[in-house]
């Protein structure tokens, strides 16, 4: 896998970062196993964007090659030391931002991005790049929480200046189910779940259209 340099600008959130582990653990044990099951079967090169502290890493099959992006330098940090701990020497973790990924056009099998969506500035400019590093036959595997339908999405709506503020630019009424078929993607699989009752995901692999 070759790779040029790219360096995002982003100061990052600090403070999220360094909350991140300890908020998300009461939902991680569940979380976790989805992640697994997500990452079950990959082989060959994969790319994964906005990988936060690494909560992937463990989850990864042996013998993957994985080029792990994440533009906030906080969280780079976390997921470098995460990175150490494991002790995996398949995994690597680089400064990126997903709209602008320092990589080969049709590079690598997969593509991962677990609730990074959300908060990307650019979806659609985020799945152009996607599209634009998988080889032809590859994957973009999924876990992203989406706007909910009716009451539930105009609620969504109604928090989400504040949700943004608190969650570091997360945005918790994406309708990114929408955004990947406008962006020229199949979705081969896909489950619905929720993240909390008030918070329904989507887990699943896309490929591009053919
Ligand atoms: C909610 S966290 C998810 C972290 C990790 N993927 C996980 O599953 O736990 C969202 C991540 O997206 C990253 N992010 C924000 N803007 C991004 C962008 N433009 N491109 C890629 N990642 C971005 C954030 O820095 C953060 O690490």
């Amino acid at each position: 896998m070759s790779m040029s340099t790219n360096m995002p600008t982003e100061r990052g959130h600090r403070w999220f970062a360094a909350t991140y582990d300890l908020m998300t653990k009461p939902g991680e044990k569940k979380l976790g196993r989805l992640r697994k099951r997500l990452l079950a079967g990959l082989q060959g090169d994969v790319v994964e964007i906005g990988a936060g502290t690494g909560a992937n890493f463990e989850h990864y099959p042996s013998g993957v090659r994985v080029v792990a992006f994440e533009p906030d330098p906080h969280m780079l940090k976390r997921a470098q030391a995460r990175l150490a701990a494991l002790g995996r020497t398949d995994i690597d973790v680089r400064l990126a931002a997903a709209e602008s990924l320092p990589f080969d056009d049709a590079s690598c099998d997969a593509v991962v991005s677990t609730l990074v969506l959300c908060t990307v500035h650019d979806v659609a400019q985020t799945l152009v790049e996607i599209r634009r590093v998988l080889r032809r036959g590859g994957e973009l595997r999924f876990i992203e929480h989406v706007r909910g339908e009716g009451a539930l999405g105009r609620g969504q709506d109604l928090v989400q200046p504040v949700w943004g503020w608190c969650a570091a630019g997360c945005h918790m009424n994406r309708r990114t189910e929408d955004a990947l078929r406008e962006a020229g993607f199949d979705i081969a699989e896909l489950e619905h779940k929720k993240m909390a009752p008030w918070m329904p995901a989507i887990v699943g692999t896309a490929r591009e259209r053919a």
